[in-house]
């Protein structure tokens, strides 16, 4: 059994909940559940005899249930991986929260915001954040779930 476990905590922001039905050729097919079940499976995988990961996952559209959420993660969670979403380019309180919590972030983006309108290439995250992972599919999440795993790793 393993001795310790480690929860990363996994934010998507506003209209994820959509993805799969929302511009498919943008964002790909794949729904919110999937990516979830495909994390769930990659925490399970990076699990150890010693350490178990654990993932959990919250979406809402408005800006502070993320921001409770991200608090509640305080001294809970050891890292946060988050898909601002639209917050991305406009939320000083969202960053706020994140900073505040203390744990180490890394911001991912299913598109890639560098080849789209001027308006995704600023974040407020991105500063704050110890990576940011833009324009890799849903394998983006899973490439900073690793990546978080590897950080706080004792
Ligand atoms: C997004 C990019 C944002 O600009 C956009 O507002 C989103 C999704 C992405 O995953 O590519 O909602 O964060």
């Amino acid at each position: 059994m393993p001795s310790t476990t480690q929860q990363i905590l996994v934010i998507h922001g506003p209209n994820l909940n959509l993805l799969g039905k929302r511009e498919p050729e943008v964002y790909g097919t794949q729904t919110l559940a999937d990516i979830d079940a495909m994390l769930a499976s990659a925490a399970k995988d990076l699990s150890t005899s010693g350490r178990e990961i654990e993932v959990a996952s919250f979406q809402s559209n408005h800006e502070g249930a993320l921001i409770d959420r991200i608090q509640e993660a305080m001294g809970i969670a050891s890292g946060i991986v988050i898909n601002p979403g639209g917050f991305t380019h406009t939320s000083v309180a969202l960053r706020d929260a994140l900073v505040a919590v203390e744990l180490p972030i890394v911001e991912v983006h299913l598109s890639n915001v560098f080849a789209r309108e001027p308006f995704r290439q600023e974040s407020y995250v991105s500063g704050i954040a110890v990576g940011v992972i833009s324009g890799l599919g849903a394998n983006g999440y899973r490439f900073a779930l690793e990546a978080l795993v590897g950080q706080t790793a004792a």
